[in-house]
């Protein structure tokens, strides 16, 4: 393989620029042209690519964001926009995509591959809901994003003696939610994996904290659960405690990535482009017990990644 593309789809993640950085110069090293696609699949499709060198992505591994912006595109879910695509890739004497993106940028790739284009993807979504990997590019620094905001929260809601109710990321996922949940030691964690109890599971938690001295309260609501303002409202109601709701939306998914996500972001691009030079397609790669290894597109999308109820058990266990 001669010649590849690297291209950035879905919801942006921090760390996506470091995966960028690696592919363009593993792909150099191994003597290989590259081109930077710009805005995901959309940039297939128009025949938006740019050269890559290697100064070309020099001072971009501690950004956040994607310097290949990114995008998510219904056109490249139709018949017509893959054949754009493909006959872009044709023309450009392009071999072999590495995506970098979640489970819709995987779909893309697999349906790329089927198209003759050899596709290796690399996990990076801040909701760290990919089945077949431990972990996503992007979900460190964005759960280390949601503590600096909820430890600020944590202040005032102390100070005022109110209970926080803050909604992370995870539309579909509650890990983010779980894991920061945890680590700023929130009274309540709703997740869209587990069926709440209005009553149980917030109102007689913290009426069992307060009677042991507890004056504020955080409860962390994963997005797929939602309503932060409704929930706000009635804990109020119930409890007589003041409460707020905060919605930390898109701040989560900025900034500048975390060591980890550095280090995985490098350490996964760069095993994807090996995968590529050795011939192989329609592969993703992932991290398991800290070890990279690379599953079969399909059969990775078809993987159920079972909610870590043993976690879920644990958080609230500690957290009276
Ligand atoms: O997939 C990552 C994610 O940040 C989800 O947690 C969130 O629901 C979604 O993207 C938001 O997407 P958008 O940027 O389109 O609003």
């Amino acid at each position: 393989m001669k010649k590849i593309a690297v291209l950035t789809s879905g919801g942006d993640a921090p760390g996506m620029n470091a995966a960028v950085r690696a592919v363009v110069r593993t792909a150099l090293h191994e003597n290989m042209e590259v081109y930077g696609v710009v805005r995901g699949y959309n940039g297939l499709i128009n025949d938006e690519l740019i050269p890559m060198d290697l100064r070309t992505v020099s001072d971009t591994i501690h950004r956040g964001g994607t310097v290949l912006f990114t995008a998510r595109s219904p056109e490249f879910r139709t018949e017509e926009g893959i054949q754009k695509a493909v006959a872009t890739c044709h023309r450009r004497g392009i071999e072999g995509v590495v995506v970098i993106g979640g489970d819709g940028s995987f779909r893309g790739a697999r349906d790329l591959t089927a198209h003759g284009i050899p596709c290796v993807g690399i996990p990076a979504t801040i909701d760290n809901d990919i089945s077949c990997c431990e972990e996503t590019i992007g979900y460190d620094t964005a759960a280390n994003t949601v503590i600096n905001m909820v430890d600020k929260l944590r202040d005032t809601s102390q100070s005022h003696d109110r209970c926080s109710v803050v909604e992370v990321m995870g539309r579909h996922a509650g890990w983010l939610a779980l894991t920061t949940g945890i680590a700023v030691g929130a009274t309540s964690i709703l997740v869209p994996e587990v069926e709440f109890d209005f009553q149980k599971d917030i109102v007689d938690k913290m009426k069992l904290t307060a009677a042991t001295g507890k004056h504020h309260f955080i409860i962390v609501v994963a997005e797929g659960v939602g309503h932060v303002d409704e929930l706000a409202k009635k804990i109020e109601e119930v409890t007589g405690v003041e409460s707020r709701a905060t919605v930390l939306g898109h701040v989560q998914r900025g900034g500048s990535p975390s060591s980890r996500d550095r280090n995985l972001a490098s350490h996964m691009a760069n095993y994807a482009v090996h995968l590529l030079e050795e011939g192989k397609s329609n592969r993703v790669v992932a991290i398991r017990n800290n070890k990279l290894l690379d599953f079969d597109i399909t059969e990775a999308l078809e993987m159920k990644k079972p909610f870590d109820m043993d976690m879920y058990r644990m958080a609230n266990e500690i957290s009276i």
